[in-house]
């Protein structure tokens, strides 16, 4: 990794710039949902180098059951920074962040064609989980465990315990 790479908390600042990464990241219907998601619930770690965002991990926690969990809800790495290592230090430290505030697991989803998200994520120690696996996590819960993570139509559900 680029040693002048940094992770840090998004700031206010930040802001136009994860958008145009999300522009150049994500086809057109997700962008909307991208662009909400870096001003709600949650926290948002940006990867920076040399004083420009590159990348970013959006982070939720939730509950279901008596469980804490956590997911990545989206990730994006800046087209021109692609393949330096940048989405796996922000995977690894979200995961990081997210176990050490009591996750049991933290999920992540990605639309069954994103081939390469799903290779990605693979790589970081996420595994596929189907509908059977998380039933037996979370029983009836599932719905509500659905809802917690933005699941939409198409996705593949990955998790890191
Ligand atoms: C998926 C994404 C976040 C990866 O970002 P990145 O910073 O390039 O990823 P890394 O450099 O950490 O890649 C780590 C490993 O993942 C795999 N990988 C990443 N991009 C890949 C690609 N285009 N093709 C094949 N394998 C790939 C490789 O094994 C890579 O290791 P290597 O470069 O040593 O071979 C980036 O491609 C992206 O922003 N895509 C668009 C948005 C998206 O799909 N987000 C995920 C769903 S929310």
């Amino acid at each position: 990794m680029d040693s002048e790479l940094i992770i840090r908390q998004m700031l206010t600042s930040d802001m136009d710039r994860l958008k145009q990464i999300i522009d150049a990241s994500f086809p057109r219907f997700f962008r909307f949902f991208a662009s909400h998601s870096l001003d709600s619930e949650g926290q948002v770690l940006v990867s920076e180098a040399h004083g420009t965002a590159v990348g970013f991990a959006k982070l939720v926690e939730f509950h279901v059951g008596g469980d804490k969990f956590g997911c990545i809800l989206w990730l994006a790495v800046h087209p021109q920074f692609r393949r330096k290592g940048i989405a796996s230090a922000l995977v690894n430290t979200g995961t990081e962040l997210l176990k050490h505030n009591g996750a049991r697991a933290v999920f992540a989803s990605a639309q069954r064609r994103n081939i390469v998200s799903l290779a990605f994520f693979s790589m970081q120690g996420f595994r596929k989980m189907g509908f059977l696996g998380l039933w037996r996590l979370f029983g009836w819960r599932i719905f509500e465990f659905y809802r917690d993570i933005w699941f939409a139509p198409g996705e593949i559900v990955l998790m890191h315990n």
